[in-house]
């Protein structure tokens, strides 16, 4: 899978995507990550990618050719399954949305920053708009390290453990069962015995339990409509 964002602000982006599981996945070639600096899209010296909105509202605009001419290019070169703009007005992100973009073979992340983006870009260039959350970021650079994340932790063969990944939190609408690891007991502490016992038909009807009742105390809303 291939996936290039866009951003104005590329600092934010290299760390992030270029450590562990998402350093490893690029490594083995099961992702391709590629940023791209927008102002090296721009056209003047000062290399400007925002302006004052129409209007006269408070706040500035990214600009709309420095993103076209970026976003062109990049279709130029290849087909894309979807283009994303994150933004705190978009659809709310979650793990289905993730596992249907880890289907995917390109999609590009557009990270908005300021006051938004000039609007005809959503219009007419934007496929999907996601917000990872009811609240407002800085720029949309998190946002889109959230979702490179989220998703190529899942395609297929992306992380050495594969049952590791389908065993996910929300991977069937479930939180996941509590785990524990060496010492068996810490400081008086037990780990469950059950987890000791060698039973493994016993260990997972246990684990079964635990992630529905976590899941209908901490999250009732992922319940709703699934029956048992
Ligand atoms: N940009 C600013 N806030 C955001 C959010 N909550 N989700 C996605 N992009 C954003």
């Amino acid at each position: 899978m291939r996936i290039d964002i866009i951003t104005v602000v590329p600092e934010l982006l290299s760390s992030p995507l270029n450590e562990s599981i998402l350093k490893r996945a690029q490594e083995s070639g099961h992702a391709e990550i590629y940023v791209h600096n927008l102002r090296d899209y721009t056209d003047d010296k000062r290399r400007t990618v925002d302006d004052y909105p129409f209007g006269g509202e408070a706040g500035m605009v990214m600009k709309i050719e420095p993103v076209y001419r970026c976003i062109e290019k990049l279709k130029s070169e290849r087909d894309y399954d979807e283009i994303i703009y994150t933004s705190p007005d978009g659809i709310t992100y979650n793990q289905h949305e993730a596992n249907r973009l880890s289907l995917m073979k390109n999609i590009i992340i557009l990270c908005g920053h300021y006051k938004g983006i000039d609007y005809r870009i959503r219009e007419h260039l934007i496929t999907r708009e996601i917000s990872i959350g009811d609240y407002v970021l800085t720029g949309g650079e998190l946002a889109a390290c959230v979702i490179a994340d989220s998703v190529v932790r899942i395609i297929p063969g992306a992380i050495g453990d594969e049952a590791s990944a389908l065993t996910d939190c929300f991977q069937d609408n479930l939180l996941a069962p509590p785990v524990y690891t060496r010492p068996a007991e810490f400081n008086g502490w037990r780990v469950p015995d059950v987890l000791l016992s060698g039973n493994f038909a016993e260990i997972e009807r246990w684990q079964d339990e635990q992630a529905w009742s976590r899941t209908k105390s901490l999250r009732p809303d992922l319940l709703e409509g699934v029956e048992r």
